[in-house]
């Protein structure tokens, strides 16, 4: 399978196999008018038209993009795609003044997806993830993260990351799953929020690990969900079950939930909206990725993680959705981008690095994903624009023309390609 990609206006991407931080963090490699050779499943080669020509002259798929400029396919390392329902109502109860927690006290929240979620068929879980993950496609993301966390239960949780393997086999869009179980208390434990860690600890990760089912973890760490030494515990096990970690941490009070990430190795600390300076000082002197969720901030009217800072600091920053019905339902990063460029002051440059190279290293994939490169995954996006500027620019618009998954076109001229 070989595929050229010519007549582009430029090619822009970070460049490398691990997290860009500090002034790295904004410098792209841009190639004026460079095609791209893919062969089965990687890239190729990079460089001019002819010289891509004289290694494969007979290309069986030529893609021209028409002026456009090419970028790496988006990773979007912290999403909850797989739900039934929706929280539409909420979210107008929100805009006349209640906030997120005293809809979830009142027993809307996380957990009235949890009840329409495990109501649903598995037939149609996995219909509504498809539908969102054409979605992402669409707007230029190839791989997503997907967490569990809405079933609460070892069967609906068993069941929702039986529909991300699923969705990953069905689908073009990659997906690496993430065991949530530890989203938040389950209504039958209300009252006895130690009975489920137990539970969780006792029978729900050990059984999801034994089926190969998640390959990380993650915990709600957050005042009034899981505090830091609840936390703790539910975390104790990942290294002996084989996963990595991913925590939501300081979202809505600066618990120091970003310091514990560290503490622990962890993949991904994530949100970070309430990050204290010991945190920010903590994640810049480790391996442990910054995934900002501005989108989450937006929806929720509250203010932005302190990203700036954060990337002085020298923290590894990486950009998300956060796509989930409660909080941040869009699946666009291109959106996320505009938002980390406009409320949080990343350049377009650093959110483009964060939205790609940085957050695949959350997902412990920066060798394959996140930057055009000889041998890394062929996951190219086509821009209905002559520079990447533009992406941040005319925000609130669909750019993204053309998608290549592994080497493959699956999106054209803006329609997936069967
Ligand atoms: O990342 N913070 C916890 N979980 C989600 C919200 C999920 C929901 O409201 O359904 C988040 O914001
Ligand atoms: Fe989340």
């Amino acid at each position: 399978m070989s595929l050229l990609i010519r007549g582009a206006s430029q090619l822009a991407t970070p460049v490398g196999t691990a997290a860009r931080r500090c002034a790295d963090l904004g410098t792209l490699t841009v190639l004026p008018h460079a095609s791209v050779l893919c062969e089965g499943e990687a890239i190729a080669f990079i460089g001019t038209e002819a010289e891509a020509l004289r290694r494969c002259p007979e290309p069986e798929t030529v893609l021209d993009a028409d002026g456009g400029c090419l970028l790496p396919g988006f990773v979007d390392p912290h999403t909850h795609p797989v739900w039934a329902g929706s929280r539409e109502e909420e979210f107008n109860r929100r805009l006349r003044g209640e906030s997120y927690m005293e809809i979830a006290r009142a027993g809307g929240g996380i957990n009235s997806t949890v009840r329409a979620t495990r109501a649903a068929t598995p037939e149609s879980l996995l219909t509504a993830a498809l539908g969102r993950l054409d979605t992402f496609l669409a707007h230029g993301t190839t791989t997503i993260e997907g967490k569990s966390g809405y079933g609460l239960d070892l069967e609906t949780e068993v069941r929702m990351l039986e529909t991300i393997r699923a969705a990953d086999a069905a689908h073009p869009v990659d997906l690496v799953p993430t065991c949530l179980a530890a989203h938040e208390v389950p209504p039958e434990d209300r009252e006895h929020p130690e009975r489920y860690i137990a539970r969780v600890i006792g029978e729900i990760h050990p059984e999801i690990a034994r089926r190969g089912l998640a390959e990380a973890v993650d915990v709600f760490c957050e005042t009034g969900v899981f505090d830091l030494e609840q936390t703790r515990r539910l975390l104790a096990d990942a290294p002996r079950l084989g996963w990595r970690i991913h925590l939501h941490a300081d979202e809505l009070t600066p618990l120091g939930g970003a310091e514990l990430a560290v503490e622990l190795g962890a993949l991904s600390a994530d949100h970070l909206v309430y990050v204290t300076d010991a945190g920010i000082a903590a994640l810049a002197g480790s391996d442990t990725v910054a995934v900002l969720l501005p989108g989450t901030s937006f929806f929720l009217r509250s203010t932005f993680a302190p990203a700036r800072r954060m990337v002085e600091a020298g923290c590894a920053v990486a950009l998300a959705t956060d796509c989930n019905p409660g909080s941040s339902p869009t699946q666009s990063m291109p959106m996320i981008l505009a938002l980390a460029c406009l409320e949080m002051g990343l350049t377009v440059e650093e959110a483009l690095t964060a939205a790609t190279l940085n957050a695949a290293a959350a997902l412990d994939r920066a060798n394959r994903f996140g930057s055009l490169e000889p041998g890394k995954a062929a996951d190219i996006v086509v821009l209905d624009a002559p520079s990447y500027h533009h992406l941040v620019y005319r925000y609130g618009v669909n750019q993204v023309r053309h998608v290549v998954k592994n080497g493959r076109v699956v999106i054209a001229d803006r329609k997936p390609v069967h």
